[in-house]
């Protein structure tokens, strides 16, 4: 029998850092600046002792192939349930929604029941790995049905030339995410009205309606790294060794990567899916409605984050 101490290795570490960027940019449709939107939270030196993470992650055998998951790059290692501690959870969790301004907009109680924690590892697999156009499903921008996404970075500093996470906006709908929920719809109307450039329920439809029409070509065949006709880069991450990366898991993002660089060596991050009961809703109880984080297949896009 084997046991790690998950209450030691995933001890929060007492210098982390956090703070916000608000992304954003110029209205594509000639309505201005409208900078400083949406709230993206960003903590440096999360783990006490992040190469013990590594060191478990990095051990971890892969997968030769994933079950449903031939869209993604390379394979992945997806634990469910797989805690890492009750203080890190809650602590995260309670940050992140103060900080992303969503605290109005659940009714919090605990975190530890109702999140799906990854470990996601990218590698360029010629044996193992998926053909070309699934492959390419992986890094075009995509919306997650969570509330809120993390993801933190496993990599150390000088193992990878390129890494992190992209966010972008859809030119043509001028949507920065696909809202998958009520909950994720409310956070970018609310955003966007908070910036004096009012977005009512019909105008929102109206841009669904043209990204639902647009189609997404896969036509990619690198990571989008800048802007293009079809999506701006609104913030990209480096992917910085013990740094956690949270946005609304419905803005479109994708991860960033070099596939070639990653032939012997392994993209390693850690995912968390997080996810709680709307305010509406009635306190814990025995028939409380949970959302699923694990809907995996109802998405309308690829997940790599
Ligand atoms: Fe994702």
């Amino acid at each position: 029998m084997e046991f790690y101490d998950n209450e030691s290795m995933f001890e929060l570490g007492s210098k982390m850092k956090v703070r916000v960027e608000m992304i954003g940019g110029d209205d594509p449709h000639g309505g201005g600046f409208r900078g400083g939107k949406y709230p993206v939270v960003i903590m440096d030196d999360v783990y006490k002792d992040p190469d013990r993470i590594y060191d478990f992650v990095n051990t971890l055998p892969v997968p030769l192939s994933n079950c449903n998951y031939e869209k993604y790059y390379g394979n992945r290692i997806t634990i469910d349930n797989f805690i890492g501690n009750e203080n890190f959870l809650n602590t995260l969790a309670m940050l992140l929604l103060h900080k992303l301004e969503m605290t109005d907009m659940i009714s919090y109680d605990t975190a530890t029941n109702n999140n799906q924690f990854c470990v996601n590892i990218i590698h360029n697999d010629k044996e193992h790995g998926v053909t070309g156009t699934q492959r390419k499903e992986s890094y075009i921008p995509h919306s997650d049905p969570s509330l809120i996404t993390s993801i933190l970075y496993l990599n150390k500093d000088d193992e990878l030339e390129t890494n992190g996470t992209g966010i972008y906006r859809h030119i043509k709908s001028d949507l920065v995410g696909y809202p998958q929920d009520d909950l994720q719809q409310d956070w970018i109307t609310d955003c966007e009205k908070k910036g004096g450039a009012p977005i009512d329920n019909s105008t929102m439809r109206m841009k669904k309606e043209v990204l639902e029409n647009a189609p997404v070509e896969l036509k990619y065949d690198e990571c989008i790294f800048a802007n293009n006709d079809e999506w701006e880069l609104l913030w990209e991450s480096t992917g910085k060794y013990n740094q956690m990366v949270s946005y609304m898991g419905g803005m479109f993002h994708s991860a960033l990567f070099d596939i070639k660089e990653l032939i012997d060596i392994k993209r390693l991050s850690q995912v968390i899916f997080w996810n709680f009961v709307p305010a509406e809703m009635p306190p814990m109880g025995i028939n409380r409605p949970v959302i699923s984080p694990r809907n995996v297949m109802g998405e309308t896009l690829p997940q790599v984050n």
